[in-house]
């Protein structure tokens, strides 16, 4: 049986967006979720931010060749500096598909340090009612810690201010998860 994470995931974007909502894709890498959110948001806005050139410039390819009008900006830059694009307290919905770049060079992965750098800024730049949602991998060289820092991280989170749920499928070795976090 095969993990059904990102339908799951996805579903979960499209419960919480509407046309006009303001998003943040922390991880474009090679654009299917950036892609996901043009279908979703027609009158709103998208950031979408990867370290690597080669993952901003596939992702705009993708966007343009299927929503050449969505207001989709790139920025290539460590998501730990994602404080700095925008105003605390505006974003709805803040992804993260943590990793490698499938298709590419598996030494550039996302790790545990500036990912939880980044959620910490993210938790500012959510506004009330918003929703981080991040996609975990242990099945690679570094994932689990990474995995273990992001949820020990989350579970650290007030529940007065936030509310966590997590989930992973159980009756497979090492599946990806997926965390939600919403600001109360
Ligand atoms: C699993 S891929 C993302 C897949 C993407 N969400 C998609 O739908 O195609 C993980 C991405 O994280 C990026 N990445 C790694 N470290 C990063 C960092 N510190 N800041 C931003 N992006 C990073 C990698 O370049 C890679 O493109």
């Amino acid at each position: 049986m095969r993990s059904s994470h990102i339908p799951f995931a996805h579903n979960l974007f499209k419960s919480v967006l509407n046309e006009g909502s303001f998003t943040l894709d922390a991880t474009c890498g090679n654009g299917h979720d950036t892609l996901f959110l043009c279908q979703l948001i027609t009158k709103g806005r998208i950031l979408a931010v990867d370290l690597q050139k080669e993952a901003i410039d596939k992702t705009k390819d993708r966007v343009q060749e299927s929503y050449p009008k969505a207001n989709v900006e790139y920025i290539q830059t460590c998501h730990s500096k994602i404080a700095q694009l925008t105003e605390p307290e505006t974003v709805d919905l803040i992804i993260y598909n943590l990793g490698y770049l499938p298709g590419s060079d598996k030494r550039v992965i996302t790790a545990p340090s500036s990912t939880i750098k980044s959620l910490e800024s993210a938790l500012t730049l959510l506004r009330p009612g918003g929703y981080i949602i991040v996609t975990t991998y242990s099945g690679h060289e570094g994932g689990l810690e990474e995995e273990r820092a992001v949820l020990a991280f989350a579970a650290s989170l007030s529940s007065n201010q936030f509310t966590v749920s997590h989930t992973r499928w159980i009756s497979l070795e090492n599946s990806p998860t997926v965390l939600a976090i919403n600001k109360l």
